[in-house]
């Protein structure tokens, strides 16, 4: 980080509400050093017209410091089309700016790190997606946004963990058939066509955070806690869904919490999550698993700080992709039902 910042009496009036959410488990000393950072972010992105979109899994001092608008990556996305800022921060990974990026090509968008990728994204490239066509010719593709703007670019339409379901039956049904392709994540799409009566042919990938959670190990919660309810992401193997009491996106879980608030929850999923709805809900305990997914975490104050500074690092998208991408997108994000 290029500039000295210091915790002075300016910087504790200018964060004092914002510590007051995270103050149950961000010690002073430990604020002390975020929240000149803090400080100076939401002032510069005031002076440039910019704002931060934050995935639920950024750590509480992003999440409740500097995002402006947080949510899954559908209410992100959408989101990213409806904002009117000059300027987009994407405290996520590379897909979501790159999402944002399709959506607003006008807007300059910028990721923090380069570095934070997808082992989902990284796990298929455009090419891979037209060899699936040939193979299968004439069945939609339905590609999760956790992906590069050249794999959308291939497909039919996109879908989020938050709204798959929907988007595979609505695509199945245009199309008139009982089968889609489903990519690339295996164990979403196996948990989507569990839940639907559409069949779906896959790909091999998997998210490197939730593939490692274990059926054994919500059953040891479960004994260890009794009445315990279990939320997991659909990125999770399905014995893992198959032993969960609910299974939806990142927002959903919330929601689940918000509607219900169980006494005691465990959320199958990235660590982050847990601390940044604990702060809403402090009456329900969360037992909090860490399984960390080493690319969100690449994103930190600093880099969003020099982020806005020097304006970098920009997205740039092929615009012949982009305007292919875009279509995948829009026709998720306007589907009616
Ligand atoms: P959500 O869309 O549920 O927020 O998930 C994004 C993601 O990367 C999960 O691993
Ligand atoms: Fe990708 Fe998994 Fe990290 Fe989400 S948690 S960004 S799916 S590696």
């Amino acid at each position: 980080m290029g500039v000295e910042l210091a915790y002075t009496d300016a910087v504790a009036r200018a964060t004092e509400g914002l510590y007051a959410k995270v103050a149950g488990f961000i010690p002073k000393m430990e604020w002390h050093a975020y929240a000149p950072v803090i400080a100076e972010i939401n002032r510069l992105k005031r002076a440039k017209g910019a704002v931060i979109l934050a995935h639920n899994y950024m750590t509480p001092e992003i999440f409740h410091g500097v995002g402006d608008f947080v949510g899954d990556s559908l209410a992100l996305a959408r989101e990213a089309a409806r904002t009117d800022a000059k300027i987009i921060v994407q405290a996520g990974v590379h897909f979501m700016a790159e999402t944002s990026k399709i959506l607003s090509p006008d807007k300059t968008v910028l990721i923090p790190s380069t570095k934070a990728g997808c082992s989902l994204a990284a796990s298929i490239t455009g090419a891979d997606v037209r060899l699936l066509k040939q193979k299968y010719p004439g069945l939609p593709v339905v590609t999760y946004v956790n992906t590069s703007a050249e794999v959308k670019a291939e497909s039919d339409i996109c879908c989020t963990s938050g709204n798959a379901v929907r988007v595979v039956e609505a695509i199945a049904r245009e199309f008139g058939t009982d089968t889609v392709i489903m990519i690339p994540d295996k164990y979403l799409a196996r948990n989507v066509a569990a839940k639907t009566g559409v069949k779906v042919i896959t790909w091999e990938g998997a998210c490197e955070v939730h593939e490692r959670f274990t059926a054994q190990e919500i059953r040891d919660y479960r004994t260890a806690h009794p009445g315990i309810v279990v939320l997991a992401h659909p990125e999770c193997p399905p014995e893992v869904v198959a032993e969960a009491d609910f299974a939806g996106s990142t927002a959903a879980m919330i929601n689940y919490v918000g509607d219900h608030k169980p006494r005691r929850v465990v959320m199958i999923t990235e660590c982050s999550m847990s601390d940044n709805v604990a702060v809403e809900y402090p009456d329900v305990d969360f037992v909090r698993p860490c399984n960390l997914c080493p690319h969100m975490k690449r994103i930190t104050l600093p880099k969003i700080l020099d982020s806005l500074i020097y304006l970098r690092e920009e997205v740039t998208i092929d615009p012949m992709i982009a305007e292919r991408a875009r279509r995948s997108v829009e026709r998720m994000i306007n589907l009616k039902n």
